[in-house]
């Protein structure tokens, strides 16, 4: 038995995470959720959208899964999701992409894993005007921030026997933020002589990506470009309904989907749960239950390939839950 953190989230969240927690239970693995709620309607009544309780039951139970928080925009509070990383140094944001079968995309033969750095970059949030007419925003890259994060992909890599790690950067004209980046990738890489190194200017990488992606692997970026090629990689495999990610450091754990809380299509039984149930693939093989996420991968798979209980958003007509009841099935 688990005790494992759920934060439904906002819009869509209640929904996938049921979907989600339906399926998990399936495949019988034993989980106490512990709720705790965050985001908009926890606004309204606690004053605040991120109650200490989230963050202290985070840390005790040590594993979250995260449906996704509504952040408003121009005014009001602040991404929560955001705050939620910074405050448990959540370091590592993991974006796997990789195409399935029958997934809904032209491409092929995408399998990469990103690690994106998650706390500073031009993400540090130093920004002003000066004057009227020109504003200014400042970059900062240290050494232990971009060491911990390179490390992270070669170890992950060394785990998953993955071959090679990809170093992005743009350190031909940001000589000292990315330079000091692509310096400490390659200091890193030499503790790793098993795991092949290079390392790319981003705007190559996207390039390659799109024309050559059997030649990636791992790929290891500060947070501006990690945040922009994720998104190019889940473009790649088929969007955002298909797209997992997980925020970690060396304890804790925080899975979630890439997507947002859908506004749109929130309440109507829409929403496609595969994101957050891949999220929780990824969950389920951090606790080492390798073969209850092979199940579950497996069906997914076949639901994609069958393709006659689809979502909306992959072309079908199927609502959240006849497909987490189609998934269901398939696990059976
Ligand atoms: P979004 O990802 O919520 O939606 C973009 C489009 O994709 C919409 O048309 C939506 O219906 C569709 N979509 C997203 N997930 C889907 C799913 N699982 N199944 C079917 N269709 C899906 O992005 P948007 O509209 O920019 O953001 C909405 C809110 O979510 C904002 O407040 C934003 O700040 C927040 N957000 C939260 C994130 C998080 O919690 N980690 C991440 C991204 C956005």
């Amino acid at each position: 038995m688990y005790n494992i953190t759920l934060i439904p989230g906002d819009g869509i969240g209640p929904e996938v995470t049921k979907s989600v927690r339906e399926i998990i239970a399936a495949a019988g693995v034993d989980v106490n959720w512990e709720i705790v709620n965050a985001g908009a309607n926890v606004m309204e009544e606690e004053g605040t959208p991120l109650p200490e309780k989230v963050l202290d039951s985070i840390k005790k139970n040590q594993v979250a899964l995260k449906g996704p928080i509504t952040t408003p925009v121009g005014s009001g509070f602040r991404s929560v999701n955001v705050a939620i990383r910074q405050k448990l140094d959540l370091y590592i944001n993991l974006r796997p992409a990789k195409i399935l079968p029958g997934a809904p995309t032209q491409f092929e033969n995408l399998d990469v894993v990103i690690f994106r750095e998650n706390t500073e970059g031009l993400y540090a949030g130093i920004e002003h005007m000066v004057g009227d007419d020109a504003a200014e925003s400042i970059k900062i890259t240290t050494r232990k921030a971009s060491e911990r994060i390179v490390r992270a992909a070669f170890e992950y890599a060394k785990k998953h026997n993955r071959d090679k790690v990809t170093a992005v950067h743009k350190a031909n004209i940001l000589k000292l933020t990315d330079g000091l980046f692509k310096s400490v990738a390659e200091e890193v890489a030499q503790d790793y002589p098993e795991v092949e190194f290079d390392n790319k200017i981003v705007d190559n990488m996207c390039m390659q990506l799109v024309q050559y992606p059997e030649d990636y692997d791992v790929l290891v970026l500060p947070n501006l470009y990690g945040d922009i090629v994720s998104d190019l990689c889940a473009g790649l495999i088929g969007g955002l309904g298909v797209t997992p990610g997980a925020n970690l450091n060396d304890e804790l754990a925080v899975f979630e989907a890439v997507h947002g809380s859908a506004p749109d299509i929130a309440g109507e039984d829409k929403a496609n749960p595969i994101a957050l149930l891949l999220s929780a693939v990824l969950m389920l093989r951090y606790l080492d239950e390798t073969q209850a996420a092979d199940k579950i991968e497996d069906a997914i798979g076949q639901v994609l390939v069958e393709a006659e209980v689809l979502t909306a958003d992959l072309g079908g007509q199927a609502k959240t839950t006849e497909i987490t009841e189609e998934i269901i099935n398939k696990i059976n």
